[in-house]
């Protein structure tokens, strides 16, 4: 019987659970024995491995987080750590190792697929930044943490007729602020990708105020600035009262939406089936609602370019 091994690696995201499920089920359906490895990388190079069966599986897919854990390793950077985790994998006569995680998770996915490792990945970050997919696991139910944090800001901040600046997650893309920004209609989004004028946003928002607006929302990327650099020079440059949230790791809980849970059911059906049609070297993701794939080579060939149209609607709509 073929052996086929999942692991999480890097930041955990909502839907790596419902991933890991789809991907044990249809497995199990297909004839494979599913082994999974806790912690990442970590536990691949530390031997951390357990046998799933369907019932290991079961009441996990509507949990956030990963019942396999996740960590980071700068050790299975190096050829001595990938060799450890080799070793590990030909021990246990593991045929086909699914990577769940984000771009550096991938980084790692492909150096082991170069060793001759049949390895697949399916995209699990909040952060909405992987090329050649529309979607990543997670950032649909970042989005909807985000519009909750945004709308209880609101409250408060019409109260005391204040600013709120929120800093959110995203590492170097802006998909969390901008498309989160559009979903709770904030008043400016701050993102790596295009260039901002902070003392025009500040003069912006003082004419807000004077024509009656009770709050302000800025939504600034973490890629950016921090939200208490943001909220003290628009103190600075305006008389209006600001007040800093750093959202911070909220963004990464939560039961999956129903659209997470649909997206990583999908690929893990699917990256099944590219096991059986005897596909390999690839990543699964989502374009025009159609699950896809392509080698991680063309991945990283490719850029993750912040859709320009968003960005015009954001600015039509404030
Ligand atoms: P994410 O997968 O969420 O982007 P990280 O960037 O922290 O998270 O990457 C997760 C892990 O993937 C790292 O701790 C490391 O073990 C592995 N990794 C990252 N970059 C590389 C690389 N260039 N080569 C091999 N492994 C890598
Ligand atoms: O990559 C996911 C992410 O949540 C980023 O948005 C953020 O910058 C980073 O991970 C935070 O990492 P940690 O969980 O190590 O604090």
């Amino acid at each position: 019987m073929e052996k086929i091994a999942v692991l999480t690696s890097g930041g955990d995201s909502q839907g790596m659970n419902s991933a890991i499920r789809a991907v044990v089920r249809t497995g199990l359906a297909h004839g494979y024995e599913m082994i999974g490895i806790k912690r990442g990388y970590k536990g691949l190079m530390e031997n951390d491995f357990i046998t799933l069966g369907s019932k290991d599986v079961s009441d996990i897919l509507y949990r956030g987080g990963t019942f396999l854990q996740s960590a980071r390793s700068e050790e299975f950077k190096t050829e001595a750590g990938q060799n450890k985790a080799i070793n590990n994998l030909k021990k246990h006569g593991v045929d086909y190792l699914i990577v769940i995680g984000g771009d550096g998770s991938y980084r790692g996915a492909q150096s082991l697929a170069k060793r001759g490792i049949k390895t697949y990945g399916l995209p699990g970050t909040i952060d909405n930044d992987i090329p050649l997919t529309d979607y990543t696991i997670g950032f649909d139910t970042t989005l909807n943490v985000v519009q909750d944090a945004i709308s209880n800001l609101r409250d408060t901040m019409s109260s005391h007729e204040r600013v709120s600046v929120i800093e959110v997650m995203g590492r170097n893309c802006g998909d969390i602020a901008l498309q989160g920004g559009i979903a709770s209609g904030v008043d400016a989004v701050l993102i790596p990708e295009f260039d901002y004028d902070i003392k025009a946003i500040a003069n912006q928002l003082s004419q807000g105020f004077e024509r009656g607006k009770t709050h302000s929302i800025v939504m600034v990327a973490e890629g950016v600035a921090t939200a208490k650099e943001v909220a003290s020079f628009i103190e600075e440059h305006s008389n209006l009262d600001t007040r800093p949230t750093v959202l911070g790791h909220i963004q990464r809980g939560g039961t999956p939406s129903a659209f997470d849970r649909l997206f990583t059911s999908r690929m893990g059906h699917m990256v099944i089936e590219l096991i059986n049609d005897g596909v390999t070297g690839v990543a699964l993701g989502m374009e025009k609602n159609e699950i896809t794939y392509h080698t991680f080579d063309e991945i990283f060939k490719a850029q993750n370019i912040v859709n320009k149209k968003l960005y015009k609607v954001f600015q039509d709509l404030i």
